[in-house]
């Protein structure tokens, strides 16, 4: 679902920039079990600022990196630096329905992107469908308990199929075949390293 007003200038700004590259991106990191990951995508880009993380953080040859929201394409395509261009791919996909095959990427990312699906359950099936076996899905998601909160729910217009708490979304990972591998807490969101098993 795309993204109201206050969601975009939450999301569009050089404060969230610097917490993907200086928190969540060295967190994750260190919860992957490899030193690379060459061929990666992310759902949600945004602004564009995983895409570079991932490149630099994750030694990725090629990412993939895609939006529901043309518009946040042509911010993130804007905002890649100039060294990074030939490394990045921005398409246009729904994180529902992505437009790509069975066992391709080494590590799947979501910064922040899954409570914005209509159907969560969807989105991690997806995600489990195009990840290799012994890929890693790295991501970050608000729990239900944040995204109830009076104000966030004042603010913003997130689907109600994206909500979820800690418990529901480690056992639709396991359903999907994929194992926790690390997780933080930093109040209700919650960032996580996750391996898929073999079948
Ligand atoms: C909160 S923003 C996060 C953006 C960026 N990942 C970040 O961390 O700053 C959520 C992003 O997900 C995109 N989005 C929402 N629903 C989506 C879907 N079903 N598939 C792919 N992208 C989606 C929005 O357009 C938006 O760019």
């Amino acid at each position: 679902m795309k993204l109201n007003l206050a969601e975009r200038l939450i999301t569009n700004n050089p404060i969230r920039a610097f917490s993907q590259r200086h928190i969540e991106g060295p967190m994750l990191k260190k919860m992957g079990r490899h030193s690379k990951y060459p061929l990666c995508l992310e759902i949600g880009c945004g602004q564009g600022i995983g895409a570079e993380v991932i490149a630099e953080r994750f030694g990725s040859e090629k990412v993939i990196a895609t939006d529901i929201d043309p518009e946040q394409l042509e911010r993130a395509k804007k905002n890649i630096k100039k060294e990074l261009k030939g490394r990045i791919e921005f398409k246009v996909e729904d994180a529902m329905s992505l437009d790509e095959p069975d066992d391709k990427f080494d590590a799947v990312f979501s910064f922040g992107v899954i409570h914005h699906t209509e159907d969560w359950r969807k989105a991690v099936k997806e995600i489990s469908r195009v990840l290799k076996t012994g890929g890693e899905f790295f991501f970050e998601e608000p729990l239900r308990a944040f995204m109830d909160n009076f104000l966030v729910r004042s603010l913003t217009a997130h689907p109600e199929g994206g909500r979820f708490n800690y418990e529901e979304f480690k056992s639709e990972l396991e359903k999907n075949n994929i194992a926790i591998t690390g997780v933080k807490r930093l109040g209700n969101i919650a960032v996580f390293g996750a391996g898929k098993k073999g079948q």
